[in-house]
């Protein structure tokens, strides 16, 4: 997507420099920052401490994290090394181990002398891959906000409201709710999102800040705002992104996300949830049970960072001083208050079958790649 004009991937390799470049997600939405990552420590760095997120970017960079470890040491036992400090960095997000699974598969008999090479185009190909599967969830989606669209008045919008960033930054390109909004913006279909704020570390900045970008109607909300808003029958439609949805259709996503189902189960609003398959992870059904939720810092929630009146970045305190602060980072939503799971071969229903139906290749899969 375009920034300044200018079309950037949310991770590129730079032929001319041998460099792998990501936007630092730090600083957005106040700042456009773009930094290089060179050794395994700086990637796992980057994926550990959120410059860059979303569990299709995660899988795409550590991919690019094997590529650049075997480039210094080609061996089996530096493929390994790369392998365990990767997977340590987050722990909800299946599409770290989808892809490291699939790199460590793809690199298990290829000769030393050849692996970076492989590596390298490995990476890329799950980088491509990704591009795609998000543009084929965005026509998909399209579908859906276009029957919206027809309840609509002329020149109506068609509101959705969407909890974190499941937008282009998360991904390598298009974001995975996000794809269906540009699709449809696209068509000129009108459309307006409400954007949760996402605290404690705020990604919704980051979804209005794309949205704006790209000229889409938006209104940033408190994340307490939705049910209200769907009450009054102001959303037409909620769609979120998933950090893992189990072989049954539980669906894990930012903390909040629990929340906005059971308010769109209880005012008839469709919940709908755009995942891209390497997000399955077909071993586990009950997410409750199964699921890992990471536990960030307490600092997360103590503090806040914003630009102050001067402009300048800062972080300030929103607690008074040793009030302690609890961070789980994600929630599970059960598949029986999802509406539809937008992947990149279809609409399926949130159940098991449904999913087998959808991924016959995949369903009973006992790892993830
Ligand atoms: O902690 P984050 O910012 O990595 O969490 C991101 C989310 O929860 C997204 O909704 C999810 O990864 C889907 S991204 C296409």
């Amino acid at each position: 997507m375009k920034v300044n004009g200018i079309h950037y991937r949310s991770i590129w390799y730079d032929h001319e420099l041998s460099k792998v470049k990501i936007i630092d997600q730090r600083w957005l939405p106040h700042d456009f920052k773009i930094a290089e990552l060179e050794t395994l420590q700086s990637f796992a760095t980057a994926i550990r401490d959120m410059w860059v997120r979303g569990a299709p970017l995660i899988g795409a960079t550590a991919a690019y994290g094997i590529a650049v470890a075997l480039r210094t040491d080609a061996s089996n036992h530096s493929l390994k090394l790369a392998y365990d400090t990767l997977i340590e960095t987050r722990p909800t997000a299946i599409n770290l181990r989808w892809s490291l699974d699939r790199m460590q598969k793809e690199l298990a008999e290829v000769p030393e002398g050849q692996r970076p090479v492989v590596a390298l185009e490995a990476a890329h190909r799950i980088a491509d891959e990704d591009v795609e599967i998000n543009k084929n969830i965005g026509e998909f989606g399209l579908k859906i906000i276009k029957k919206l669209a027809e309840s609509k008045k002329q020149g109506e919008p068609v509101r959705l409201l969407t909890h974190c960033n499941a937008g282009w930054p998360a991904t390598v390109d298009w974001g995975t709710a996000t794809s269906p909004m540009y699709h449809a913006h696209n068509e000129n279909i009108p459309i307006h999102v409400w954007v949760d704020e996402t605290r404690p570390r705020n990604q919704g900045g980051m979804t209005a800040w794309e949205l704006q970008s790209h000229g889409i109607s938006n209104t940033y909300i408190t994340d307490n705002a939705g049910g209200h808003l769907m009450q009054k029958g102001l959303v037409d439609m909620v769609i979120v992104g998933t950090d893992r949805t189990t072989a049954q259709g539980d669906v894990c996503n930012k903390i909040g996300t629990y929340l906005k189902a059971l308010a769109a189960y209880d005012n008839k609003v469709p919940f709908y949830v755009a995942l891209p398959s390497p997000t399955i992870d077909w071993r586990i059904n009950d997410g409750l049970k199964d699921i890992p939720i990471e536990e960030r810092p307490e600092k997360e929630v103590t503090h806040i960072l914003g630009r102050d009146a001067k402009k300048d970045i800062a972080e300030i305190q929103v607690t008074s001083e040793g009030v302690s602060g609890g961070n789980p980072a994600f929630d599970v939503t059960p598949n029986r208050l999802v509406t539809g799971l937008i992947t990149e071969r279809g609409i399926s229903e949130a159940s098991k079958i449904a999913l087998a139906e959808m991924f016959p290749e995949k369903a009973g899969a006992t790892n993830n790649d």
